[in-house]
């Protein structure tokens, strides 16, 4: 197997949102993809043998790095598709940012205290919790609280 990563490109969008969609009960639309693309936020494809198997969305300002969404399709997960997608993100993202944006300082995310998956393997790799966001996610009978994180911590 052969794992690669490149920017997201529209085309990619119908691919990026089926996974999306068997990945989270929440998903998001194909138009939040779309204006992540346009925003300029950084968008990657995780591709294993030329398909893609997950993808990553992060906004950046100043010195601080926001991951909007990490997911690898449900068929791929448990293979450390995840962890080696975090981990390019971890260690490239300054040279992704390009020379124009200033040293990052921090990496921050958000997740459902529900995901333990990703909870154990944001922790994993040194990230710490350093708050909670009441309401942020919607649920089937109401809204769950957001467990913020950061790297480092
Ligand atoms: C979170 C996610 C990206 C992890 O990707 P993945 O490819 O499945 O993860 P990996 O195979 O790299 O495994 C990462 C770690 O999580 C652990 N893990 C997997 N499922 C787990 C579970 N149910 N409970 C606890 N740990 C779990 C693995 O054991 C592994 O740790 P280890 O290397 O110490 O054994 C993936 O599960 C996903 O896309 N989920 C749906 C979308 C989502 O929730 N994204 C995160 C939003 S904040």
């Amino acid at each position: 197997m052969s794992i690669a990563f490149r920017p997201m490109q529209t085309d990619d969008l119908a691919q990026v949102h089926a996974i999306e969609c068997a990945a989270y009960p929440f998903p998001w639309s194909v138009g939040n993809f779309a204006d992540c693309l346009t925003s300029g936020y950084l968008c990657e494809v995780l591709l294993e043998d030329d398909t893609i198997q997950g993808y990553s969305v992060v906004a950046s300002m100043v010195d601080e790095a926001h991951v909007l969404n990490c997911c690898v399709a449900p068929e791929a997960q448990g293979r450390g598709l995840g962890r080696q997608m975090m981990h390019h993100l971890m260690m490239g993202l300054p040279d992704m940012l390009g020379s124009g944006h200033g040293p990052l300082t921090s990496l921050l995310l958000e997740v459902r205290p529900s995901n333990a998956a990703a909870i154990h393997l944001y922790t994993d790799l040194g990230f710490c919790e350093i708050g909670r966001r009441r309401d942020y996610y919607p649920t089937a009978d109401g809204r769950e609280e957001a467990v913020v994180m950061r790297y480092p911590a």
